[in-house]
């Protein structure tokens, strides 16, 4: 099996996500390195060990950086409830997070898995920027970086530029995205917002699949019921799970359908675009095509693995 590490900030969007992975046949998941981002870090660590609890996996949790490198962190506590989980008041899991700091965590595993291990960023890229600020040798132990981040043509969800991931931590995401896109690093997987976008699920379809008789479904029916609701105000017939996405585009890259081979960088400057996803379409620059950006995923595909993710347990 291959030996996945997720770095994550739950938020319904990546419990999700973190479903898919744990049923994966051909894949284990090694730990879940825990960033801020969707709410702060006590919740989000909470959260990650309430799901894995509810799931019946024993996944190591680690807990990783509080807050953004350098600037400080906007609040999103209005999409995913102010506790992430859609403020159910949920009972605390019983286990803890391990003591071990997740950017520490991510470098000792990847020398337990050197050359074969999968890294999921499903959140804020904090985490990862630290281990790399740790040891910059990191990209040549990883077989493959997927990202959830970034808007690739400008349909930003956070600022009309920026797309939350990116946003929430620009420093973060350029010494991620410089590091793993340089000689010898195996390149960056990014699904974006956009991509989320013409992916959506019709709420009809998700509110039927969460009537599946598990743990889980039941879990998840109750703490993404405000997330959905709000989306439905928002956006209409469709629900868009971008962790989701990412996560099927990383289990199963052969449901790719399109995608595109460019550079990409992170805006950290600019009035209107300070963390704004860079693509340079045109190969103007003459930096080397680095990033493979997930255009269209096949929806069937997707669907299905959403669904077996909510049934299974
Ligand atoms: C990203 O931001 C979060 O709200 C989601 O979990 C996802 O990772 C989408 O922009
Ligand atoms: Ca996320």
């Amino acid at each position: 099996t291959i030996p996945l590490l997720i770095d994550t900030d739950p938020g319904v969007d990546d419990a999700l996500a973190l479903l898919m992975a744990f049923d994966d046949p051909r894949h284990r998941v090694v730990g879940l390195t825990i960033a801020a981002g969707n709410v702060g870090l006590r919740h989000t660590v909470a959260n990650a060990l309430k799901l894995c609890e509810v799931a019946g996996r024993d996944v190591p949790v680690f807990a990783g950086c509080a807050g953004p490198l350098l600037h400080p962190a906007p609040d999103a506590g209005y999409v995913h409830g102010q506790d992430g989980f859609g403020d159910v008041g949920y009972e605390p899991a019983r286990r803890r997070a391990e003591a071990e700091h997740a950017a520490l965590a991510i470098l000792r595993l990847s020398h337990e898995h050197a050359g074969r291990l999968r890294l999921v960023a499903l959140g804020p890229l904090t985490n990862i920027a630290l281990a790399l600020k740790l040891d910059p040798t990191l990209p040549q132990r990883v077989a493959r970086l997927v990202v959830m981040g970034g808007a690739v043509t400008g349909h930003g969800n956070i600022t009309p530029s920026a797309e939350f991931n990116v946003y929430f931590d620009p420093e973060a995401a350029h010494i991620v995205f410089e590091a793993f896109a340089a000689d010898g690093a195996p390149g960056i997987d990014l699904a974006d917002w956009e991509a989320t976008l013409a992916h959506g699920l019709r709420h009809d379809e998700v509110v039927a699949w969460l009537r599946a008789d598990s743990p889980r479904a039941r879990f998840y029916e109750r703490i993404s019921r405000k997330t959905r609701e709000w989306s439905a105000d928002r956006r209409g017939a469709y629900w868009h799970s971008a962790d989701g996405l990412a996560m099927a585009y990383a289990l199963h890259p052969d449901g790719a359908v399109e995608t595109a081979a460019r550079p990409v960088s992170v805006e950290l400057e600019g009035r209107h675009a300070r963390g704004a996803t860079v693509v340079d379409w045109q190969r103007q620059s003459g930096r080397p095509d680095r990033f493979r950006i997930l255009l269209r995923y096949d929806q069937a595909r997707f669907e299905g693995l959403v669904r077996a993710a909510l049934a299974a347990g």
